[in-house]
């Protein structure tokens, strides 16, 4: 373990986890806005360019495999500080308007919170339900951004509210796609659609035929058509009915021009110490879900489009992700928390030391040979 890292784990965290999750988020917020302090450690994630670069589809180039999952810069608020750490940034979910989320607490009840830490088990379990600043405020940090490494923005609509139509709903999300597509190529370079959160009611009515059709059309249209790498996140299955629904959904998003998956969101769980008694688990615990999904979704599409992995990727689980799953790129959000700023740093080293091992020369290579397996595999 480096110093830094150990800085992180036995000085800073411990201070930090001391205030309530969402309190400290905005701690972090406040140290990440400037690119300062985190510049010290930029040169920490350039670590390996020449070996672990990525291609996206020809669209999008990464120098490196390891980027920040939705849900951490919500509002696109820290976009110089985490570009001196990552190789991509998702931010969002985005919303076509401004929302507070799921209640803070339940019926004012001070035990209770939108965010609670599983430190024995490096995990969390949220139930925000989507708070967001407005569309208008987060694009135009955009806009501020000097772009200095490629956007990911995760983009949803919530279900029709009472008076609201699907029609509405749609509406909104066409106009949203033509608000977000005025940054696409040159600040924006990859949408990912989020239906997959657990913590807003009824979000998979999304997935549903003719609602599905048109919002991953208007997707592929408005913001693929710009050059965008069009993504959708999936949910888990852990049972073989959502198992069968899912590769279906994955199979018609391809099959409308989406080009890649980001798998997967949070695990539903109950606890009363959440604000809605029940929200989405994420870190350490949910990894082998995670694997196993990622592994379903290579079977069921092979090895053309992209896929990111997320869910519980500790910086030594980088090189099984990415080599034995088949991922194009790993997320990153709660094993951030717990592993500090050195992660990808740390991702990186490992992903290399393990490349070498296997005799691979570069990631790149590796997806070659994915390809040629999958090839020979038809052909016999
Ligand atoms: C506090 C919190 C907020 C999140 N918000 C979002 C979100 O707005 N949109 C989304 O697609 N995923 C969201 N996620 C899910 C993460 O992007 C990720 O899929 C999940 O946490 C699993 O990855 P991890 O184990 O690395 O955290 C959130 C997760 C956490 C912990």
């Amino acid at each position: 373990m480096g110093i830094a890292h150990s800085l992180y784990s036995h000085a800073i965290r411990p201070v930090v986890f001391r205030q309530p999750a969402e309190e400290a988020h905005e701690s972090t917020k406040r140290m990440l806005k400037g690119s300062m302090p985190m510049g010290l450690l930029s040169s920490y994630s350039d670590l390996g360019k020449d070996k672990l670069s990525v291609d996206l589809g020809g669209k999008v180039k990464l120098d490196g495999p390891i980027g920040i999952a939705a849900g951490f810069d919500k509002d696109a608020e820290m976009l110089d500080g985490l570009s001196q750490l990552f190789d991509y940034i998702t931010i969002g979910t985005l919303l076509p308007y401004k929302w507070p989320g799921n209640p803070k607490t339940a019926s004012g009840d001070p035990s209770t919170s939108r965010i609670v830490r599983l430190e024995e088990e490096e995990a969390m379990l949220n139930c925000l339900g989507f708070p967001f600043s407005g569309l208008d405020n987060a694009l135009a940090n955009v806009s501020r951004y000097g772009a200095s490494i490629p956007i990911n923005a995760s983009i949803a609509v919530r279900p029709p509210q009472e008076g609201q139509s699907m029609e509405d709903v749609i509406e909104q999300f066409k106009s949203m796609a033509g608000m977000i597509a005025r940054h696409v190529p040159s600040r924006i370079a990859m949408v990912e659609v989020n239906f997959a959160s657990p913590n807003t009611k009824g979000l998979a009515v999304f997935f549903e035929k003719g609602v599905f059709e048109e919002l991953s059309t208007t997707t592929v249209g408005v913001l693929g058509g710009k050059g965008a790498l069009t993504l959708m996140k999936m949910p888990p299955h852990l049972d073989s009915q959502t198992r069968a629904r899912n590769i279906g959904v994955a199979k018609r998003w391809i099959e409308a021009g989406g080009e890649g998956l980001t798998v997967i969101n949070t695990v539903k769980t109950s606890d009363p110490r959440l604000s809605m008694g029940a929200g989405g688990k994420s870190g350490r615990p949910i990894f082998d879900t995670m694997m196993g999904n990622l592994k379903d979704y290579r079977q069921a599409l092979g090895p053309e489009p992209i896929i990111n992995a997320v869910g519980g990727i500790t910086a030594e689980r980088v090189p099984q992700a990415i080599i034995d799953g088949g991922a194009d790129t790993v997320q990153v959000y709660t094993p951030f928390i717990y592993h500090g700023p050195t992660y990808v740093r740390d991702a990186k080293a490992a992903l290399m030391r393990s490349l070498k091992s296997k005799g691979i020369g570069s990631l790149g290579e590796l997806r070659q040979k994915a390809i040629r397996q999958a090839d020979s595999l038809v052909k016999t």
